[in-house]
């Protein structure tokens, strides 16, 4: 069977993660457990996850001129992503300040820095030209109207588009309108109203949920350190087993994302490809 072809246009980020039982409340010190630098960014995980599942991926993004740049290029080739379309800028490159407690939870701040320089008429042009394409991943960490521009472009050549809209910020009727598929979180798809794309509703601990179809896959049953990346491993991971039909890619999406909980980090959390199809 061809191996999918997946764009992911989207946000790198160096994730700086501070462990603690528990978080500090305003104007409080704590002593924390673990500080840890690993690779991050909605899209960039999302592109990893994809990878390790199969499919051949291209980044398309931007990324500072400065040591966390250089060590994103670096990271994208040791996991086989073409980072033909990723630029560079004077802005430094994304960070994610991350807290996670005793329970694995996290919150976040990011710092998009160059993500929010991708210049939406290259993102479309690179979508135009990759051979093969099958399917455009996108978020909300860089700015909507790239997102748009590449789903255009996506769907101008007939490839399939899937959103995932974290963090939440409202969404344009003509970016849903160029959506086939959106995975939201409950929160998310609160916020998002009615819309037409096929909708697979994320449920942490719950499962995933195709309220189109009704079609529910369980989540492993996990005792989670570190929850951040999971989401993401998600839609990587269904990304790539989209072509195998919706319900294999719901399994194989659902037992990368609760492996993925079990360890620290996003892309440093995630599984390989045979520990994931043990269990999907
Ligand atoms: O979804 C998890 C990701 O969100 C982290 O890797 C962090 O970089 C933030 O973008």
């Amino acid at each position: 069977m061809k191996r999918p072809v997946i764009a992911v246009v989207g946000s790198s980020m160096m994730d700086l993660t501070a462990y603690a039982d528990v978080l500090p409340g305003p104007g409080e010190t704590l002593v924390g457990k673990q500080f840890t630098t690993g690779f991050g960014g909605k899209g960039a995980n999302q592109a990893v996850m994809a990878a390790i599942a199969g499919a051949d991926v291209y980044f398309v993004g931007k990324i500072g001129k400065d040591v966390f740049g250089d060590s994103f290029l670096e990271n994208f080739k040791n996991r086989g992503i073409n980072a033909k379309y990723v630029e560079r800028d004077d802005e430094p490159s994304g960070v994610a300040h991350i807290w996670v407690d005793g329970t694995g939870e996290n919150r976040i701040i990011i710092i998009p820095g160059a993500n929010h320089k991708i210049d939406k008429a290259k993102a479309a042009e690179a979508i135009a030209e990759i051979p093969d394409l099958d399917i455009v991943i996108g978020q909300c960490e860089i700015k909507q109207e790239v997102t748009l521009a590449a789903f255009k472009a996506a769907k101008t050549r007939g490839a399939t588009t899937i959103l995932n809209p974290a963090p939440f910020e409202p969404l344009s009727d003509e970016l849903i309108a160029h959506c086939d598929w959106i995975i939201p979180n409950e929160t998310e798809y609160a916020s998002l109203g009615q819309i037409s794309a096929n909708i697979l509703l994320t449920e942490g601990e719950k499962g995933v949920h195709h309220l189109n179809t009704g079609l529910r896959v369980a989540a492993l049953k996990v005792t989670p350190v570190d929850t951040t990346g999971a989401g993401d491993s998600f839609v990587g991971a269904f990304a790539s087993k989209l072509h195998e039909g919706a319900e294999v890619a719901m399994k194989f999406g659902c037992a990368a994302a609760g492996l993925s909980v079990t360890k620290k980090g996003a892309q440093s959390s995630y599984p390989t490809y045979e520990e994931i199809a043990t269990l999907s």
